[in-house]
């Protein structure tokens, strides 16, 4: 069944160091979702931190971290139905090898690492990542 949901995105530095920000909403609007809420922020090493925290004993976290501070991000909600699950189609695997053609990560992506975006994996997250980003009325759906 389509629900109407909200999804967290970030638009990570290797594509805002690139000018890709245009190209990667574009992909998210024609992909049926609507950006509700949006802004351009450079991350402080304790929000990116906090952000990460789930990753904070892999042994790819300082330099996740330090990625992530690096250059501004772009923090997003999307909308739409399905949102979650659609975003995670548009943006494709994790890891660009893996990631289906036409997706972010296999056009932009340049590893693993610095693969141009975030998106939440589960509406719970979705709905703790928002609020960690955006108070409510910078939401206008
Ligand atoms: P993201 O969806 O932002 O959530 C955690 C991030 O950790 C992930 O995207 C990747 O960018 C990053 N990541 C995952 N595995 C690795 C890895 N092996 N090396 C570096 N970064 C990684």
């Amino acid at each position: 069944m389509a629900l109407l949901q909200r999804t967290f995105s970030i638009i990570k530095p290797d594509a805002t160091k690139r000018n890709l920000t245009g190209s990667i909403i574009k992909k998210f609007e024609d992909g049926g979702l609507r950006i509700v809420a949006s802004k351009r922020v450079r991350l402080s090493r304790e929000k990116a931190e906090g952000f990460y925290a789930v990753h904070s004993e892999r042994p790819f976290f300082n330099e996740l971290v330090e990625f992530m501070i690096s250059e501004p991000v772009v923090l997003q909600v999307l909308e739409g139905e399905n949102a979650v699950s659609i975003n995670r189609e548009i943006m494709g695997a994790t890891n660009p090898d893996d990631a289906a053609e036409g997706t972010i990560r296999k056009e932009f992506a340049l590893d693993i690492g610095e693969n141009s975006v975030h998106g939440s994996d589960s509406l719970e997250n979705a709905n703790i990542e928002i609020k960690y980003f955006f108070k409510e009325d910078e939401i206008v759906g």
